[in-house]
Order: structure tokens, then sequence, then C-alpha cells
């Protein structure tokens, strides 16, 4: 088996899913900013460490996702990121995208940038110790929007990026996010999940990127959140699931992003998943629903490591737990 294989395995291992502690540095000083942290260096790091170091967090975590900023950082004994969250038998992972632009020619549509020069950079991730990767395209639903240029050109750059990762021996998490932004209904995220989707399995196939190797990280199927109900966890599960089933069976595992949901939504519409049968694990790679309660508890006191960490396992438990009920409903 290739190694790309072995590692999409592991990452989507029974009752394991990914933590995406890969917030820009622009988007992590807001964050901090917020919580009433001062933005610099240090303090990324440490919130970084802090999390990474949570007692117990390789029980749930395969993986967590680093930024640039944090691959180049080190723990406070000195260890680089990469060595460290090793040690803890925990993979790291690399966001390799330059973050999501508007895209000339398509008013209103973003187009995620960072093609150029990405196979030195890959090179060099590798070099650092990056087991995987991530690269996020961004889809906006309005009346008119997304146009078919606009999925077209996100797909085909995620599927340049998954095949140069793939070169590179490092496994591709391939995020195409359909964002949860606006009044739209849960039908209408449906419908361009499934576009978005069918673009992007083609864009893939079409650079030989072999689906094994690669762990999607798709949005949930779920109504915007300005919309006026909230669809339950069994709904969101049969949708998300159906939309799923056109992906190809031989993909190593799907990985949600939480999209901007309140953790505890996000964990009950994951473990409505687990009841349905999938040729593939389905399993978390949530940012904010992980980390927005760690970063509260903790708040860039030092004396409250502590606290921040207690937040993370918490969540990281519900959701571990969440996508173990799959060995329990559907036994091998
Ligand atoms: P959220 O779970 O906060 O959506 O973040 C996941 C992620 O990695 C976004 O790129």
């Amino acid at each position: 088996m290739s190694t790309c294989r072995q590692v999409a395995a592991r990452m989507v291992a029974p009752g394991k899913g990914v933590l995406a502690a890969d917030e820009s540095i622009g988007t992590m000083s807001a964050r901090l900013t917020t919580a009433g942290v001062e933005p610099t260096p240090e303090n990324r790091r440490a919130y970084r460490e802090m999390l990474a170091a949570t007692p117990g967090l390789a029980d749930g975590v395969s993986g967590i996702i680093f930024c640039d900023e944090t691959l180049h950082q080190r723990f406070a004994d000195g260890r680089p990121f990469a060595d460290a969250v090793r040690a803890l038998g925990i993979l790291p992972g690399i966001k390799v995208d330059a973050g999501a632009k508007a895209c000339p020619g398509l008013p209103g549509e973003k187009i995620t940038e960072g093609l150029d020069g990405l196979v030195e950079r890959l090179a060099g991730y590798a070099e650092l110790g990056a087991a995987f990767a991530k690269w996020r395209a961004v889809i906006t639903i309005t009346d008119e929007l997304p146009t078919a240029a606009g999925i077209r050109a996100n797909a085909h750059a995620l599927a340049r990026y998954a095949a140069a990762c793939q070169e590179a021996g490092i496994v591709p998490i391939v995020e195409p996010e359909v964002l949860m932004d606006g009044t739209h209904s849960l039908r209408r995220c449906a419908e361009v999940t499934a576009r978005v989707h069918a673009a992007v399995v083609a864009e893939l196939a079409a650079l030989s990127v072999d689906p094994a190797g690669i762990v999607l990280k798709p949005n949930m199927v779920i109504e915007g959140a300005d919309h006026p109900e909230r669809s339950a966890p069994e709904q969101v599960a049969e949708a998300t699931v159906d939309v799923l089933s056109a992906l190809p069976t031989d993909l190593a595992g799907v990985a949600f992003l939480s999209g901007g949901q309140p953790p505890e939504r996000a964990t009950a519409n994951l473990a409505a998943m687990q009841v349905h049968r999938t040729p593939w694990p389905v399993t978390f790679s949530f940012g904010r629903a992980l980390v927005d309660p760690a970063l509260a508890a903790w708040a860039g006191d030092p004396a409250r490591v502590a606290d921040g960490q207690a937040a993370l396992a918490e969540r990281v438990a519900a959701n571990a737990a969440a996508v173990r009920r799959r060995a329990e409903l559907q036994p091998a």
C-alpha cells in the first residue's frame, strides 16, 4: 500500500478525527483579540502548544492541521511542533493554500490561491515532518451563485493541489466548503454541494489522484445560518449521506468541517450520520467546534492551560464517542 493510503487510513481510523488548528495569522490574531489575548507570535504559539499538549488527545485525534507559522515554531521545551506531536502519536499536517480571494471574472465568487511554487513548498513541509496537507475552497450560496465556472475553477485548483501532494508523499485533505452564510434552505445546500462534489470528483480523476490516498473534508448539508428553521440531526445526516453517496467508494474517508455550527450541534449531526451505511468512515475535522471552548477557557492565562485543555478534551471525547457509534451500529 502506498504511503498516502496508509497515512490517510490512519487519519480516519475508527473513533478518531482531525483537529483543525491551522487558522491563518490574520484569523488567529482576530480570534485571540476577541478572547482578550494580545495577538503576538508567542501567544499564537502558546495557544497551539496548549491544544496539542492536551493530555490524552491522541485517544480521539489522529492528526492536527497547523499553519506555516506554527510548523516553524517549537514547543516550550525546544522541540519543533511536528516532532512534538508525532511523539504524542499524532500526525502533523499543514495548511498549504494561500487563502480564498475574489475571483477575477466571477463577481461575488472566490478562488483559493497558492498553486504557484506549491511543489517546492510541499517538499519543504515534508522535510519539516508534515504527513498531510489541507487546501480549502469556498463556495458561496446566493440566489444566483455559485456559477458553474466558479465551481469548476475551485475544483480544478483542489485537484492540482491534491495531485501535487500525492507526488510529494503527503496526504491531501480536499476541502470544498459550501458556506453556511445566507438564508438558503437545506435542499439548496444539498443541490449545490452535490454539484461541487461532482466537479471535484471529475477534476481529481482527470489528474489521476488516488481516492484512497485522500481525505475529503466537506461541509455538512445544512440550512444557511440565517434560515428561519433549524433542521434536526437526522435530517442533516440523511441529506448529507445522500449527497455523499455519489463519491467514489474507495475514498479513504470523509472528515467534516464544522463551518460555524455551535459545537454541540456539529457533534449531534456527526453522531446522526453514523446510523447510515457508507463505504468509508465518516468523522470530524473540526476547527471552531473543537477549539472555541478551549480558547475561551484558556484566555491567554498560563495558569489556565489545564482549563483550556479540559475544554478541548471534552469536545474531542464527545466527537470521538459520536464516531465510535459506527462500530456499534454497523458491526463489521
Ligand atoms: P471549522 O470546523 O471551524 O469550519 O474549520 C475547519 C477548517 O479547517 C476550515 O478550513
